[in-house]
């Protein structure tokens, strides 16, 4: 009945009831917090669960800066920026279990991870052309169905009567350690403190750009997501699905 994201069963298969009543209602639900706080993983463990749009904003405003970068366009010319927003699309594509970005039809899921896009995505999302561009879009993507999007500004912006709001943190030791292995795995050559470098600038350009700025909607419920594990993540994200939609 419902599709249990492989390895993070144990939690779920005690909150049943919870499950069967969230199921009764059309959800949409906007999840943010800060860069590698596990809000990627978690929306995509939901998602599963319950049968979810799943739409990565991160990913499209990632997918703008590689387009920009690979163009050589100056990304802090703004008027240059803006005049060439119609010529990017941006969709998703489901494969197997994953969510593909698709960036003018190539996928770059790859490339839109790397640092040299990472380096510069903060940056680019500061722009308000280009924050304005990518929320029409967002809202279109959101109109139909039952939704998870996670962001920045989704639950203060762009679905601001969304039923369950969720904002999600951790400490930025823990953050760093996620990310850091997270490279690793991907075999990126790179130091500890070069990741803990870029968190730190991102969430500080986040959450002090003047247009949308990274903060916790008056009535999203906080989740530390510091010492839990996905299946654990899940399970509380349940919870709170189900205290807000009861
Ligand atoms: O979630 P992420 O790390 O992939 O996001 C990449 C960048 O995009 C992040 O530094 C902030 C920005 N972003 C944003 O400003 N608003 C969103 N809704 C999503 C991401």
């Amino acid at each position: 009945m419902y599709n249990i994201p492989q390895g993070v069963g144990i939690g779920i298969s005690l909150l049943k009831h919870e499950l069967e009543k969230i199921r009764k209602h059309k959800l949409v639900i906007a999840l943010d917090g800060h860069s590698s706080s596990g809000k990627s993983t978690l929306a995509h463990n939901l998602a599963q669960l319950l049968s979810l749009n799943h739409i990565d904003t991160g990913a499209m405003y990632r997918a703008v800066t590689l387009y920009l970068l690979n163009n050589d366009i100056d990304i802090t010319d703004k008027d240059k920026v803006s005049s060439v927003l119609d010529e990017i699309d941006i969709s998703f594509q489901r494969e197997q279990d994953k969510c593909i970005t698709i960036l003018n039809g190539k996928k770059v899921e790859e490339q839109i991870r790397t640092m040299r896009v990472s380096d510069h995505v903060s940056d680019v999302s500061a722009i308000s052309a280009v924050r304005s561009h990518l929320v029409h879009l967002q809202r279109k993507m959101a109109a139909s169905d039952s939704v998870i999007m996670d962001g920045r500004d989704i639950g203060s912006v762009v679905l601001p009567d969304a039923n369950v709001k969720i904002f999600v943190s951790a400490s930025l030791e823990i953050r760093t350690e996620r990310r850091y292995q997270e490279l690793l795995d991907k075999g990126v050559n790179i130091t500890k403190e070069e990741v803990a470098k870029n968190l730190a600038k991102r969430d500080h350009i986040d959450s002090n750009r003047e247009d949308s700025p990274l903060i916790q909607a008056e009535d999203a419920i906080f989740l530390d997501t510091g010492s839990l594990d996905q299946g654990r993540m899940l399970a509380e994200a349940v919870k709170i699905i189900h205290s807000q939609t009861a």
